[in-house]
């Protein structure tokens, strides 16, 4: 079941979120914490280390998965997904870094490294709690339209679109065109799912997300099938948010 709460701001959709996660946390120290990157989780990440320390919630025993990896990005280039972890989040808060995982997109063997990556979240007891941003095509992670409900950990191309989007970050050098990424069938498996979503520019990927039936062309229509899934999104990201009024929720 889907479950949406629609919030005026999308800092407001991320400290919604961010409170989801500090309970996790209370209740279960040791939560095993699934996270993303982006331009949506900065504000995520920010409200988390300010609940971090306004609330003294520690992280020093969760462990942490993030969803996915450029291939062929190293961990210090400017625009890796490690740096953007580390400079938004983890020098912010007190996790151990030995505790925090991310498939590994320079690895020689990318399919060995991804299956490993499976390994070592089942190893971990899975994910009781994963974090989602959402693409303007729908993508969850770097699953991009046409890819499998089951799929697990692999390698994968790049939408054009996606590529086009990283283009100006990584310019005057190419974008990635492959990623590292947790399948769809990875993220389904763990126990609860929240997708953050802020902007107009997500509204239609978010209102697909929704519409039944779950279908490959749209990858984030798979959470239907998941049991405990909540979307945070903002007034502009939320499709009939003037016909549930803010804060609504609305089971799906
Ligand atoms: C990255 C990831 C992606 C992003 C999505 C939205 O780890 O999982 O699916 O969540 O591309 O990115 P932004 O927030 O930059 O629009």
């Amino acid at each position: 079941m889907i479950t949406v709460s629609v919030h005026p701001t999308a800092e407001e959709a991320c400290a919604t979120a961010a409170s989801e996660v500090i309970k996790g946390l209370r209740i279960r120290p040791e939560l095993v914490l699934g996270l993303a990157t982006g331009g949506t989780m900065r504000a995520f990440h920010a409200a988390l280390a300010r609940l971090h320390r306004s609330e003294g919630v520690s992280f020093a025993r969760a462990m942490i998965f993030n969803l996915d990896d450029h291939v062929g990005v190293p961990a210090d280039h400017p625009q890796s997904f490690r740096r953007f972890m580390r400079e938004t989040l983890f020098d912010l808060v007190d996790v151990d870094p030995a505790r925090c995982f991310m498939p590994d997109g320079m690895a020689q063997n990318l399919d060995a490294a991804a299956a490993a990556y499976d390994r070592q979240i089942s190893a971990a007891g899975g994910i009781d709690l994963q974090i989602l941003g959402i693409g303007r095509n729908a993508h969850i992670a770097y699953n991009e339209p046409g890819s499998a409900h089951d799929s697990r950990t692999q390698v994968v191309a790049l939408a054009a679109q996606t590529i086009k989007l990283a283009a100006r970050a990584f310019a005057p050098a190419a974008p990635p065109r492959r990623g590292l990424t947790m399948g769809i069938g990875t993220i389904l498996e763990a126990r609860r799912i929240i997708l953050i979503a802020g902007g107009a520019d997500k509204k239609q990927a978010v209102a697909r997300a929704l519409a039944p039936p779950p279908r490959t062309a749209c990858p984030a229509s798979a959470l239907q099938r998941h049991k405990d899934v909540l979307f945070c999104l903002d007034s502009a990201a939320s499709f009939g948010a003037d016909r549930l009024g803010f804060g609504a929720r609305m089971p799906m």
